[in-house]
């Protein structure tokens, strides 16, 4: 018998999402997001994720087809997949039924380094639909500062912005030392450019940003977002800050609980952690004068405001003293002064003088000793 959503909501739930999700009632969840295992032999707390290629496939094409069925109608499932299987799960999910929107590339710093390859710096997210004439994307949500809007002030700009990319790079001009020649994902910035978070049990935690523009995408205050694979909770807390309802699977006991106090820490409303919404999204500019000059923060413009005006300040104290100085001298009557008594300086002969000058001999007393002096 189906489990009645309204019980699981708000939690992660400790076991095998397969068994879960079969377990749910058709047509109840808005949107799904899944970052399963890659099948990449990477060390989790509890799972292998060093399975046969089939029995990988045959897990994964279980598990989809189980969101296909507890999506809505106009339901939507973001599925997180690296370069290994991505081509056979993107495959798998159409023969299910899933239409695909976008296949957003997400290029991310600090991948493991390679010696003789390219270091991977990316993942694949595909964005799926059950019904291509039907679904949810909040576009006004997600848009980011045009560049016509950032670089040219040009008066032609949508004030809201722009509709971003879909190869994913959050906020590269945080990021300097990005894009370097023996990354996979290249970067060519039209102008200039680069782009620039983790709770610490979890290696495999997403950025906020990243959950927060699908999640702002594509469902609405309210609906429900489902995580087959919680790991650190970063879906669901994302979900709770953003105002959805929200609950998720995980294997492993110890992500259940280490995710759940980061669910628990986070409010309905919170900011997300990361970089800021990318309403900051200038070219890169390599001074940093010119970095703060393309950071028009609302921090930033107070900080700058607040300068100018204490420079502004100074600039008309010093004058003020200045001019009322000069006043009181004007008023004043000249004092006059005694020039200064030149002592004389009494200086040592240099060495040739001294063998010019004849000695003075001098008796002084009897009993002393004979003493030479150079006279005048
Ligand atoms: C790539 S991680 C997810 C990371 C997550 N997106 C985050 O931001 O922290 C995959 C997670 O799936 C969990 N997992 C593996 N098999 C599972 C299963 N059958 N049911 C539920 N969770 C599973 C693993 O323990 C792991 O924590």
């Amino acid at each position: 018998m189906a489990t009645e959503i309204d019980s699981l909501l708000g939690k992660i739930h400790q076991g095998d999402c397969v068994a879960g999700l079969k377990q749910l009632p058709s047509d109840s969840i808005d949107l799904a997001f899944a970052d399963p295992p890659f099948n990449i032999g990477y060390k989790y707390d509890q799972y292998d994720d060093r399975l046969g290629s089939e029995k990988y496939l045959d897990w994964s094409n279980e598990w989809m087809q189980e969101i296909y069925r507890v999506l809505k109608p106009a339901g939507t499932f973001w599925l997180a997949i690296g370069d290994e299987y991505a081509a056979e799960l993107k495959v798998a999910a159409t023969k299910l039924g899933f239409s695909t929107r976008n296949w957003v590339v997400w290029y991310y710093t600090f991948g493991v380094h390679c010696k003789t390859k390219f270091t991977r710096s990316h993942a694949h997210l595909f964005y799926f639909v059950k019904n291509p004439a039907q679904f949810t994307f909040n576009r006004d949500a997600i848009a980011v500062p045009s560049a016509r809007q950032l670089v040219y002030g040009d008066k032609r700009a949508n004030a809201k912005g722009r509709t971003p990319d879909d190869t994913w790079v959050l906020r590269p001009q945080d990021l300097p030392e990005g894009f370097s020649k023996e990354e996979d994902t290249w970067y060519f910035p039209r102008v200039a450019g680069t782009f620039k978070e983790r709770s610490g049990f979890h290696g495999c935690q997403m950025p906020e940003q990243l959950l927060g523009r699908i999640i702002r995408a594509c469902s609405c205050e309210g609906e429900i977002v489902l995580d087959p694979f919680s790991g650190s909770s970063t879906t669901l807390t994302v979900a709770k800050k953003l105002g959805r309802q929200y609950f998720g699977y995980e294997l492993s006991d110890d992500y259940v609980k280490l995710g759940t106090r980061r669910l628990e820490a986070a409010n309905a409303g919170d900011r997300l952690e990361g970089a800021e919404e990318p309403n900051v999204s200038a070219p890169a500019t390599h001074s940093q004068k010119a970095r703060r000059l393309a950071d028009p923060s609302p921090k930033a413009v107070k900080k700058k405001a607040v300068k100018k005006k204490a420079a502004k300040k100074s600039v008309e104290k010093k004058s003020a003293e200045k001019k009322s100085a000069e006043k009181k001298s004007a008023e004043k009557k000249p004092v006059e002064k005694k020039p200064a008594k030149k002592r004389a300086v009494k200086k040592k002969p240099t060495k040739k003088k001294a063998a010019k000058r004849k000695p003075v001999v001098k008796m002084v007393k009897p009993s002393s000793q004979l003493s030479i002096e150079f006279g005048p």
